[in-house]
């Protein structure tokens, strides 16, 4: 049973601008969906819409996990269903050391009540196999999370908290932007990574250099809130080569 967005309309609180018109999208388990579109066009408002921001109000259609409703959960529930959102632009959060957000969230999810409880191995074990392999120095593992850090460290710090919490749906808003070469390398394999553990992953992107990677089996085009075009990886390639201006 897939992740789907039905007929969805989304405003922004208080100010009635409609941002999401109307989308249809699914995402089945073990699938990548690359979901583009020009700057402003609702992608991460869809994205923060999906996970619970109180600042995007659902007017009407339906966010489906698996076939149960999730309009009226909080974040935190969306996340226990387990949802993961990688950000856009991952905010610092002054006080709390990544390796501690990804020991209590990993705790919270297996149901444990001692938050910070380190008794089980595996997860300091894989916490450290997985920042070695996304090209994440150990000394940021103890810092607070993303004070300081770089454009393309945040990106890694994201997606390590993916890998370890194994999320069923995981949307990333752009996890390669801003990533040297061997970066988007290694986000790529790591969206493999997830993937083959049957994750289903909505996949925000404004490059194809990263799509001939990890091969979407379905893209979708949005502008101005709404799907305009949905087709296979080359429709990636049409827009590389075209741009969004056959759409406006
Ligand atoms: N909280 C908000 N308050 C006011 N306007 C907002 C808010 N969130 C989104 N918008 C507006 O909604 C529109 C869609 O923004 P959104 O961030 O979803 O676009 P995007 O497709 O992710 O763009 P980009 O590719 O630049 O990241 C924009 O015009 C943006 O200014
Ligand atoms: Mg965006």
């Amino acid at each position: 049973m897939p992740l789907q967005v039905r007929d969805l309309v989304v405003r922004i609180r208080g100010l009635g601008k409609v941002v999401v018109d109307g989308v249809n999208l699914e995402v089945g388990k073990g699938e990548i969906v690359a979901l583009m579109g020009p700057n402003g066009s609702g992608k991460s408002s869809l994205a923060y819409t999906i996970m619970g921001h109180p600042r995007y109000e659902v007017v009407s259609g339906d966010i489906v996990v698996d076939g149960e409703s999730i309009v009226g959960l909080s974040p935190e529930e969306r996340s226990l269903k387990g949802l993961f959102l990688g950000f856009q632009n991952p905010v610092e959060v002054e006080g709390v050391k990544l390796s501690n957000l990804i020991i209590a969230s990993y705790n919270k999810r297996i149901g444990e009540r001692d938050l910070l409880k380190t008794s089980n191995p595996r997860i300091i074990v894989e916490i450290n196999k997985y920042a070695s392999i996304l090209g994440l120095r150990r000394e940021l593992l103890y810092r607070d999370v993303n004070v300081g850090f770089s454009g393309g460290e945040r990106k890694r710090s994201e997606m390590l908290q993916a890998l370890i919490l194994n999320p069923r749906y995981v949307i990333l808003d752009e996890p390669d932007s801003g990533l040297d070469v061997d970066g988007v390398k290694v986000i790529a394999n790591a969206i493999e990574t997830l993937r083959s553990r049957n994750t289903g992953v909505l996949l925000i992107t404004h490059y194809t250099r990263i799509l001939r990677y990890v091969k979407p089996s379905r893209v979708y085009v949005m502008v101005n809130g709404r799907i305009v075009e949905k087709g296979g990886y080359e429709l990636a390639e049409k827009i590389d080569r075209e741009g969004y201006s056959v759409y406006q």
